[in-house]
Parts: structure tokens; C-alpha cells; sequence
């Protein structure tokens, strides 16, 4: 599903201002990566993708259709998540954290009771297998697994429902760069073998540039490069990790088509 920013604008009730008149359309199955400065805005953009921040002015599109429109339910069916922590219940056991990826389509009684369907514990068992994990995994408690073990769950946990859109929020800080590649490795094959869009911020430009069809930088919750891994110069890197994020923004550097 392709999402698309129109004119977004969210000023903090202190007065930061996250996110300026930001454009930008993403199309389906596309992985484009957001780099830029700590408080640059990039959680802030993500999260009103599926409605857990509400912006001050402009909107956001997913499908065509705005955001702000439709239930938080309906977002969370076709729109996943995955946090740098991993936002797993650690108590619970791996199986219950993938099948969490699928509450918001079960009827409450499922989620209460712990009674999934026979075909969603399939499911959980083959997604597993696809992220690497085996049942063991399953059984144990997310505490109990390594952090790329626990970043594979929320994957899992992400590819349930089969999302249309999956933002993913520096989904490898916490992990080792090998482990980091892999769980990105798995984020690409979801975009070019599902079709599903991936909207992910790193701080990794070394990553962002192995990985990504397309990278948007912001400054200031502007945005400030848009094009292709390999158009990303040092000039545009210097600008996009200018010293102290609350420098003047600059002008933009260059904004191309999506690739
Ligand atoms: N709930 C909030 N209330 C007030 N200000 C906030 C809130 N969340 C974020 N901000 C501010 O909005 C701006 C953008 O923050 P955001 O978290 O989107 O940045 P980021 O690019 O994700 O940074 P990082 O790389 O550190 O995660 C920052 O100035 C931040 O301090
Ligand atoms: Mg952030």
C-alpha cells in the first residue's frame, strides 16, 4: 500500500516543532529507509502512519485513504510495528508474543482465553521458521532468547497479519551489526517477495545504504535529501549529520523522484 504525507506539520505543545510541511509518497513495496540526527522527527513521522501520534496540521494517506479517518483497529490490521527494544512481553513465551501480532483481528474472547485458531499456530510456527527461529524458540520466554532472537520475534510477531505497511523504528540499534544486517536482510525480502511497503529510521548509514531503494533524510522535521542510496554524497552527509541537530536548517540539497 503506498502511504502518502501531505503538507504534515506536528508542533509539540511546547512549541517544538517535529515535523514541517512534509511531502513525500511512498509506493507500494518499497523500502525506504529515514536517516537523519537524533530529533530529527523520524519516530514522529512513523507514528502517524498508524495513528499513534496525530499531527498538527496536514495528513496522512495510506491506500489513499486518510489516516485520521479510520480506527485505530483497522490501522493496526493492515499497518505492523517494529520498536529498537522490541516491545515484546518478556514474561510470555515466544509463541504468545508472535500470536500478539494478531489481536487486533481475533475476537476478544480469543485473546482473553489464550484459544487461537488451529491455522494462526501454524502460522506463528512458519513465520518462525522464516525468521530464522525453530520451536524451541517458541516455548521459551522472550527473556530468555538473545537480542537477534527477540528482534526475529517482533519480526514474527510484525509479519502476522500479513501488514500492507510495516514501520519499523531503528529495528537494529540494539543489535550487533551481523545480527543487524540479517533482521534488515528479512525486511527487504518482506518488501520485494510480499510486496508489503517498509518505512524503517536507522542510524546505520552504512546499512541504510546496503539495504534501502530509496533514502529520505530529515533536518529539523524537514526534509532535507530524497533520492537513491548511491546519490547520497558527503556533502548531503555532512548536511543531513550537521554538528548539533538544532543548527539553522539548511537548504535542501536535492530531491528526486523515488527510485
Ligand atoms: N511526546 C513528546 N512531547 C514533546 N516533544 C516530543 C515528544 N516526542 C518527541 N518530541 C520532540 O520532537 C522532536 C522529534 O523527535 P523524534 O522522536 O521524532 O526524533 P527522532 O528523529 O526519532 O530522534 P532519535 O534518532 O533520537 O530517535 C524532538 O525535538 C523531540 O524532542
Ligand atoms: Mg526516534
Amino acid at each position: 500500500m503506498e502511504i502518502r504525507f501531505e503538507q504534515l506539520s506536528k508542533v509539540w505543545p511546547d512549541g517544538t516543532k517535529a515535523l514541517c510541511e512534509i511531502d513525500l509518497v511512498i509506493p507500494a513495496g518499497q523500502f525506504c529507509v529515514l536517516l537523519g540526527h537524533s530529533g530529527a522527527g523520524k519516530s514522529t513521522l512513523l507514528r502517524c502512519v498508524n495513528g499513534l501520534e496525530n499531527p498538527t496540521a496536514g495528513q496522512v494517506f495510506v491506500d489513499g485513504q486518510a489516516v485520521a479517518s479510520q480506527s485505530l483497529p483497522t490501522l493496526r490490521r493492515r499497518i505492523a510495528m517494529v520498536h529498537q527494544h522490541f516491545g515484546l512481553v518478556s514474561r510470555a513465551s515466544g509463541a504468545a508474543n508472535v500470536m500478539a501480532g494478531a489481536v487486533s483481528a481475533l475476537p476478544l474472547w480469543r485473546v482473553l482465553t489464550g484459544l487461537y485458531p488451529e491455522a494462526l499456530k501454524r502460522k506463528a510456527c512458519h513465520l518462525l521458521g522464516a525468521v530464522g527461529l525453530d520451536e524451541v524458540h517458541l516455548r521459551r520466554r522472550a527473556e530468555q532468547l538473545s537480542g537477534g532472537q527477540q528482534q526475529r520475534l517482533g519480526l514474527a510477531r510484525a509479519f502476522m497479519l500479513n501488514p500492507a505497511i510495516i514501520l519499523a523504528d531503528e529495528p537494529v540499534a540494539s543489535l550487533d551489526p551481523t545480527l543487524g544486517r540479517e533482521v534488515l536482510e528479512l525486511l527487504r525480502n518482506q518488501a520485494r517477495e510480499q510486496g508489503t511497503t517498509v518505512l524503517c529510521s536507522l542510524h546505520q548509514l552504512d546499512l541504510a545504504r546496503a539495504f534501502a531503494d530509496r533514502i529520505v533524510a530529515l533536518h529539523q522535521g524537514r526534509i532535507i535529501f530524497d533520492g537513491a542510496p548511491d546519490a547520497l554524497n558527503a556533502r548531503d552527509l555532512a548536511v543531513i549529520y550537521a554538528r548539533g541537530g538544532n543548527a539553522a536548517a539548511p537548504a535542501p540539497v536535492r530531491l528526486q523522484e523515488a527510485v
